[in-house]
């Protein structure tokens, strides 16, 4: 059902559009080059079929006329606007992380500052890197027995507008990749109150506006732009992001300037197909799906509890006063200390052994993310391999420990701005030097994404020996300059 009585939810506008390309014939003297797979060296089709190529035709001047005159993209993002309860919606094909960034440089500007929970993913680091904005850090609620970080409360968010008046408004992550939620209504509430606006990084959240026994979606609560990434919970191609803007802090024009600044001019229609064809199908199915879905992990989660070893992790381990306000069942985090191994080590036994492959995985934890794509033979597959690694634990458990700092200990002092100290010049220092020195490079265990340093903070041992022995256990440093961490680089 469509909220605006205009608009029609069993159109879909893009896909149409591609149809109606296919019939007429259209003959494009123009990219992508390989001109309807004609081009395409037939040992690509036969791994990827033809379709991909016919699906890819330049957007603007082929799916659409050259002034966008039939309104294609405006029409399916209108569309899709409707079915989250957004004012405006933007397609990207830049995945989420060009959305936040966007929206981080419509909220505020260089020399200024913004609340971010420190929970934050890699590209909202990069956002205040390219910047030049100064991020007043908004410590997350840690789990210090779980070691495990949900986001900042309101009251946080409270205390730190309170430090810093002066910030241009706040970033949130919510649902974290373990699917922990924020109070969402309490800090857009903390915002509002002085006029600012929030923005949530929801890029685990596609799904949410689509039933109600799910965490509430950021629009509903009040944000002011939430971005989500359409291929992680929905079913998207990969990069397909959009984001949603609502309410009368952030001029559109703007939020669709900053994403001009920093998308691609030859966006992908496949994935605006994808992020189109996604919508139709929750605004038509999206509640039955979801709630086969959400009765589907119920019982995984359950079977999955009962093997020797596992405990699943749930909403009594992460929700309550000043820990995470709701949990998204469908990623099933398991935890398996008792089976005395690291995440890593499980991981690489599933995939080599049973050719599974899991989501997260860290020092203590796996995780297995469903969606509504899933079904009794998908989780009986994963339920079947886990009850085999129980059983084999005492062959997974020669596995180097990680020394994990308490929470405190995690806290860097952020000495200087995080695109200062990343464009400094540079030093890259043997990791037993680096105490004491400023970062200038991101170092973040992928996944989840979440740099434990970024650039501008002041390194300490804790942090770098829970790098080293993450290493040594199998953690995957992807985005730092010496990935075995032998050096770390810094500011000279
Ligand atoms: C919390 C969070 N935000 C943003 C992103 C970036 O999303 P994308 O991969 O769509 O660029 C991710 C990716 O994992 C994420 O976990």
């Amino acid at each position: 059902m469509a909220a605006n009585e205009s608009l029609n939810h069993d159109e879909a506008p893009v896909l149409e559009a591609l149809e109606r390309y296919h019939e007429a014939d259209e003959l494009a003297f123009t990219p992508p080059g390989h001109k309807q797979a004609r081009g395409a060296d037939p040992r690509v089709t036969k791994v990827l079929g033809e379709a991909v190529f016919y699906g890819d035709v330049l957007a603007s001047g082929g799916l659409d006329d050259r002034l966008s005159r039939q309104h294609i993209l405006e029409r399916a993002q209108q569309l899709m606007a409707d079915a989250v309860h957004a004012e405006h919606t933007f397609f990207s094909t830049c995945g989420s992380s060009l959305s936040v960034k966007a929206a981080m440089l419509t909220v505020t500007s260089p020399h200024r500052r913004l609340l971010v929970g420190r929970d934050a993913h890699k590209s909202v680091i990069a956002g205040l890197i390219l910047s030049g904005v100064e991020p007043v850090w908004v410590s997350p609620a840690w789990d210090p027995e779980r070691h495990l970080a949900h986001p900042p409360t309101a009251e946080s968010f409270e205390e730190a507008f309170e430090a810093h008046p002066d910030a241009d408004g706040a970033l949130v992550t919510s649902p974290t990749p373990y699917g922990s939620a924020a109070d969402l209504n309490g800090i857009a509430d903390v915002c509002h109150r002085r006029g600012k606006p929030l923005i949530v990084d929801e890029a685990w959240g596609a799904h949410l506006p689509f039933h109600d026994k799910l965490p509430t979606w950021a629009m509903d609560a009040g944000a002011d732009i939430c971005v989500t990434s359409v291929h992680k919970m929905g079913s998207g191609l990969e990069q397909g992001s959009v984001f949603h803007l609502q309410g009368d802090l952030i001029d559109p024009a703007s939020l669709a300037s900053r994403a001009d600044l920093l998308g691609t001019t030859s966006p992908s229609v496949l994935l605006y197909a994808g992020l189109d064809g996604w919508r139709r199908q929750m605004v038509q199915h999206g509640e039955r799906l979801l709630g086969d879905a959400l009765q589907l992990a119920a019982r995984t989660r359950a079977a999955i509890g009962d093997i020797e070893g596992l405990h699943v992790d749930d909403a009594e381990d992460y929700c309550g006063p000043g820990r995470a306000a709701d949990l998204d069942p469908l990623p099933v985090v398991i935890d398996i200390s008792a089976l005395g191994t690291t995440g890593y080590r499980a991981a690489d036994w599933l995939r080599t052994r049973h050719h599974l492959d899991m989501h997260l995985f860290d020092h203590r934890r796996l995780s297995a993310q469903l969606t509504y794509a899933d079904d009794e033979s998908t989780v009986g597959r994963l339920i079947d391999a886990l009850r085999d690694l129980s059983a084999h634990s005492a062959d997974l458990a020669d596995v180097p420990g990680v020394d994990v700092p308490t929470p405190a200990d995690l806290r860097m002092e952020q000495a200087s701005l995080p695109r200062d100290a990343y464009f400094a010049h540079l030093e890259d220092v043997p990791v037993e030097e680096a105490a004491g020195r400023v970062a200038a490079e991101m170092i973040t265990p992928y996944p989840p994404g979440i740099p434990v340093v970024l650039p501008g903070e002041r390194l300490t041992e804790p942090v770098l020996n829970y790098l080293r022995s993450g290493v040594r256990a199998g953690m995957n440093l992807p985005d730092a300059a010496d990935s075995s961490l032998t050096t770390v680089r810094v500011s000279a």
